[in-house]
């Protein structure tokens, strides 16, 4: 490709108002000071419970980089596989209520290895159509037939399972959904999957460590019934620090190993992650109603957004998304709420269908009552100025 080609290209994005840019910033949590004095709100974090700047957390990285070094230094199959990282993959098992578990340099990589493996030529994966980007990449990947269901259409999903192919079939959805914040059908999913003899895999990477028992997903809600085979997480939003997971039988974590190649072709999460996810784990089991307190937080929010008039849907997550529509208003809203002191990044296509630009602003533990209500202020009235209410 020649420059003018990519220049061409990035001209094509910025007219459809879908060019990304990065922003640099001195820092990054919950409140950001800036080089000019300002300080900013940030609702665009996923440190879901503030354990990125967590004491023990960062003990708990640093103690591992004294002890081990800054990089695992080569692949797990190679000389990679630190014990300690074994020692977190029991801990993650524990968490999300699986047989064994296998630790991924990250979410993404989590979910190509899972895909890639639960199915291959000839068989048939079913997914969300709003899954995760890594999701539709990995069902992709493996070469499987796949077809993606009306978003939390059960009945749709039916209809599809009945004309399967012969071969393995496999079922996917987030349990969040990473841009709604809605909840799948976890336990109408369950059940369609097991009459069809499908399998049943959850990425749980907005759920874990805010819903379930002591965190540990919205399959451990107390009711939900359902068991999915492989469950997949990521050490990198509410646990605070970097890498993926995923929660499964002995037998799948063996065929992962074997067979997944963001598992096999990639260098061991470094000592610093594993550190880090194993104190994060065990700040989940001391303080077990940390996700209660972080919904409560996310009810006050949303509360103070529905009463300043703004259309949002009812609150099943700390993921609320403000819908604006067209992409150059939405980020028109972003700029406008960045000037006054609030973060809230603009998410456009292909994040999110066609026509569904929005801000997607997600709550923390480490937001005050008092943050939450400037910012809800700040949102509404900038809102109000450009006619979106
Ligand atoms: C639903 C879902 N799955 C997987 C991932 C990927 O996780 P990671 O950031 O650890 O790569 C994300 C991240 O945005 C996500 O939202």
């Amino acid at each position: 490709m020649q420059t003018d080609d990519l220049e061409n290209e990035l001209a094509a994005l910025a007219g459809k108002g879908l060019l990304r840019q990065l922003r640099a910033m001195p820092e990054c949590g919950a409140r950001i000071r800036l080089a000019d004095g300002r300080t900013v709100l940030n609702f665009s974090s996923n440190d879901y419970l503030g354990l990125a700047g967590d004491q023990r957390v960062k003990a708990g990285a640093t103690a591992a980089v004294e002890r081990l070094g800054c990089g695992a230094r080569s692949s797990r199959l190679m000389a990679g596989d630190l014990e300690l990282c074994e020692l977190l993959e029991a801990d993650l098992a524990r968490l999300v209520g699986t047989e064994a578990a296998l630790v991924f340099g990250s979410g993404f990589l989590a979910n190509l290895g899972v895909m890639t493996v639960a199915a291959g030529r000839g068989d048939d994966i079913f997914a969300d159509r709003l899954n995760h980007a890594s999701l539709t990449d990995g069902m992709q990947l493996s070469g499987a037939r796949w077809r993606r269901y009306r978003h939390k259409d059960v009945g749709h999903l039916a209809s599809m399972l009945a004309k399967a192919n012969r071969g393995r079939r496999v079922v996917v959805t987030d349990s969040i959904f990473s841009m709604d914040g809605d909840r799948a059908p976890l336990d109408e999913l369950a059940e369609v999957a097991a009459a069809r003899g499908a399998m049943l895999v959850v990425d749980e990477a907005h759920a874990i460590g805010v819903m379930g028992e002591a965190g540990g997903g919205l399959c451990r809600e107390v009711g939900c019934k359902a068991r999915p085979d492989v469950v997949v997480g990521t050490l990198s939003k509410a646990l605070g620090g970097y890498g993926g997971f995923v929660g499964c039988s002995a037998a799948m974590r063996e065929l992962m190993i074997n067979r997944a190649r963001s598992f096999i072709y990639s260098t061991g999460l470094p000592p610093a992650c594993i550190g880090a996810a194993r104190a994060a784990v065990a700040v989940l089991a001391a303080e077990p109603n940390m996700g209660e307190r972080l919904l409560a937080k996310a009810r006050l929010l949303r509360g103070l957004l529905a009463a300043g008039g703004l259309a949002v849907a009812a609150l099943e997550s700390q993921i609320l998304p403000v819908h604006v529509g067209g992409n150059a208003e939405a980020v028109r809203l972003s700029q406008l709420l960045w000037d006054r002191g609030v973060l809230a990044t603009a998410v456009r296509p292909p994040t999110v269908p066609d026509g569904t630009a929005r801000l997607r602003l997600s709550v923390t533990l480490a937001h005050t009552d008092d943050e939450l209500r400037v910012a809800a202020g700040t949102i509404v009235d900038v809102a109000r100025e450009v006619g979106l209410v």
